[in-house]
C-alpha cells in the first residue's frame, strides 16, 4: 500500500494502527491526524520519515482542504489508497430517562457527520489512486474507506438498550458505509464498516477482552483480504460478517 490516512491517531486504536503499519512496513506513507499530537506518535514520526502528522479536529471541515493539499504534496498524483475514519467519541451507558440532546449531537457530529464529510473531501484523492492502480483488484491496495463502527451500532444485535448517542451515531455511520459503497462502486473504491472488538483503550476500558495489538493486527489482516464483493459489508476485526 502506498498511502493510508488514519484519524484520531494520537492514542488508542488509531495509535495502535500507526505502530502496526510502521513496525511491519505496510505503507509507504502514513498520514496520521489528531487534535493534539501525543509524545508516542511524535516519537514514531522521528524514527519513521514516512509518517506525516497533521493536526485535525475531524469536526473542523474547513481544515480538510489543507489535509488534502498535504497528501497531494507528499504523494504527487498518486492519490490516497486507504482512508480509515477512526476518530470517535462515546458517552457512558445512557438510559432513555437520562439522555441529553448535547450528547446525541456530539456523538452524531464526530462519529457520523465527520466521517461522511471527510470522505467526501478525500474522494478525489481516492479516485486518483483507484485510477492509477487499475492493474490491481478493487482492494485497499487500490482505494478503500474503512469506517470504524461498533457492534453497538448493530440494530439486530441490540439486546441491552441504552447507549442512545453512541448506538445511533454508529448505526447511522453504518448506513453511510452502505451508501458510500454504492455511490463509489463506479470509481472502484471499496467501503466497509469495521467493529474492532471490545478493546482495552480509554474508550473500551480496562475490562475489555482484547489488547490493541490483537485488534489492530486482526483489522489489517481483514482489510488486506477485502475485495469488491466485500464492499458495503459490516465486519468484525477477525473478518466475521456482522448483522446491521
Ligand atoms: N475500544 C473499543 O472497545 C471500541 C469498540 C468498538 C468501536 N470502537 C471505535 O474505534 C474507534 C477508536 O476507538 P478507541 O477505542 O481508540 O477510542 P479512544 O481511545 O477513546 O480514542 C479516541 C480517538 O478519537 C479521537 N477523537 C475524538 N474526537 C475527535 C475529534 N473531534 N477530532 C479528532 N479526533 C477525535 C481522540 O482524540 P483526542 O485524544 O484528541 O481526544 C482519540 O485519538 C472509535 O471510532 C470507536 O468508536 C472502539
Amino acid at each position: 500500500m502506498k498511502s493510508v490516512l488514519i484519524t484520531g491517531a494520537n492514542r488508542g486504536l488509531g495509535l495502535g494502527m500507526v505502530k502496526y503499519l510502521t513496525k511491519h512496513n505496510k505503507a509507504e506513507n502514513i498520514f496520521a491526524t489528531c487534535r493534539t499530537t501525543s509524545e508516542e506518535l511524535q516519537n514514531i514520526a522521528q524514527a519513521h520519515k514516512t509518517l506525516h502528522i497533521f493536526n485535525l479536529d475531524v469536526t473542523n471541515s474547513e481544515n480538510y482542504v489543507n489535509l488534502s493539499s498535504l497528501i497531494s504534496k507528499v504523494m504527487g498524483s498518486q492519490g490516497l489508497n486507504l482512508l480509515i475514519n477512526n476518530a470517535g467519541v462515546t458517552t457512558k451507558f445512557t438510559k432513555l430517562s437520562l439522555v441529553k440532546t448535547e450528547q446525541l449531537l456530539e456523538n452524531l457530529t464526530v462519529n457520523t457527520i465527520a466521517p461522511i464529510m471527510l470522505t467526501k473531501a478525500l474522494v478525489p484523492l481516492l479516485k486518483q489512486a483507484a485510477e492509477l492502480n487499475q492493474d490491481k483488484p478493487v482492494s485497499a491496495n487500490r482505494a478503500a474507506v474503512i469506517n470504524m463502527s461498533s457492534i453497538l451500532g448493530s440494530i439486530a444485535q441490540n439486546d441491552q438498550g441504552g447507549f442512545y448517542p453512541y448506538r445511533c451515531s454508529k448505526a447511522a455511520l453504518n448506513a453511510a458505509t452502505k451508501s458510500m459503497s454504492i455511490d463509489l462502486k463506479k470509481d472502484q473504491i471499496l467501503v466497509a464498516s469495521m467493529h474492532p472488538g471490545w478493546v482495552k483503550t480509554d474508550m473500551g476500558g480496562k475490562n475489555a477482552t482484547l489488547d490493541v495489538e490483537t485488534s489492530v493486527s486482526g483489522i489489517f489482516n481483514t482489510v488486506e483480504k477485502l475485495r469488491e464483493p466485500d464492499s458495503g459489508k459490516f465486519l468484525q476485526y477477525d473478518g466475521t460478517e456482522l448483522p446491521w
